[in-house]
C-alpha cells in the first residue's frame, strides 16, 4: 500500500520535529549490535552448520534482542522451521554472579564495577515487542537466570549462543546445555578473549572443556566455539 501525500508530508514533519528535538537519537540510525560484521558473519556461519542438526537454536543473556533479531532473520530464510529460546533476566546481571567477579576473580575496579552493573534497563516486554515490531514469532522467551531455567529432559539444541559476560552463568550454562547439544551442534561463547573485565566466560569455557576433555577454537577475536561430534 502506498502513503498519500498527506501522509507523507506527516511524516516528514514529524521526522524533522525529532531531529530538532532532544529525541534525535530515536531518529538516527545506530549501530548496535555487541558484534563487528565479522562475528556477525561467523555467527551466520555457525548458525547454517549448525542448523542441519536437529533441535531448537537458543540464546542465553540476549539483552534487547538485537542479535535475536539478527540470527532470526537468518533462520527464516535457511531453517524457518526452527525454534529459538531468548533466555534472560531481563534485568542484568544476578548479584551472587557480580559478587563472585568483585570478590573471587579480582573485578573491583571503577571501570569494572561500572561494567558490572549494566544491561538493567531492559523489560521481557520490550523483548516481545521488537520480537513482534520485527514480524518474529519463533522465538520463546524465558525471563529467568540461566542457573535457574530448565526444560523437559527430551530437550534438544543445535546452536546455543551463550552471552552472559561473567564466570558463574557461563559456566551454569555450558554444564546445562552441552548434554542436550545434538551432534553436529555448535555451542559459541562470547567474550572468550582474555584479559578484560568479562573475561570470566573463557575461565569457564576453559575449564569445562579441560573436564570433559573437549578441543575449543576462538575465532574473530573473542568467540569462543565448541562443536559436538
Ligand atoms: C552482553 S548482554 C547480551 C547481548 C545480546 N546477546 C546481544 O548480542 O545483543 C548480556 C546479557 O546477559 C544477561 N545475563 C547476565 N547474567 C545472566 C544470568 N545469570 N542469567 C541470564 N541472563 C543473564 C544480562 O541481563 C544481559 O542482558
Amino acid at each position: 500500500m502506498t502513503n498519500s501525500r498527506w501522509e507523507i508530508f506527516l511524516d516528514g514533519l514529524v521526522k524533522r520535529a525529532l531531529f530538532w528535538s532532544p529525541f534525535r537519537s530515536f531518529l538516527l540510525y545506530k549501530y548496535r549490535y555487541a558484534f563487528t560484521p565479522a562475528q556477525l558473519a561467523r555467527l551466520t556461519v555457525l548458525a547454517t552448520e549448525a542448523a542441519a542438526a536437529p533441535g531448537d537454536f537458543c540464546e542465553i543473556g540476549c539483552y534487547r534482542g538485537y542479535t535475536t533479531v539478527f540470527l532470526n532473520k537468518h533462520l527464516d530464510v535457511i531453517a524457518p522451521a526452527k525454534r529459538y529460546w531468548a533466555i534472560d533476566t531481563f534485568g542484568g546481571f544476578v548479584p551472587g554472579d557480580v559478587a563472585h567477579e568483585l570478590k573471587a576473580r579480582g573485578k573491583n575496579s571503577a571501570e569494572d564495577r561500572r561494567a558490572l552493573d549494566k544491561f538493567t534497563i531492559n523489560s521481557q516486554f520490550w523483548f516481545d515487542c521488537t520480537m513482534r515490531l520485527n514480524g518474529i514469532t519463533r522465538v520463546v522467551t524465558q525471563a529467568v537466570a540461566v542457573q535457574d531455567f530448565s526444560f523437559p529432559v527430551s530437550a534438544r539444541f543445535s546452536f546455543v549462543l551463550i552471552d552472559v559476560d561473567l564466570y558463574l552463568p557461563t559456566q551454569a550454562a555450558l554444564e546445562k546445555f552441552w548434554p542436550h547439544l545434538s551432534p553436529g551442534g555448535v555451542i559459541v561463547v562470547d567474550d572468550c578473549h582474555e584479559g578484560h573485565v568479562y573475561d570470566g566466560s573463557r575461565q569457564a569455557v576453559n575449564e569445562f572443556c579441560a573436564q570433559h576433555q573437549l578441543r575449543f577454537e576462538v575465532t574473530e577475536t573473542k568467540l569462543a566455539v565448541l562443536r559436538k561430534v
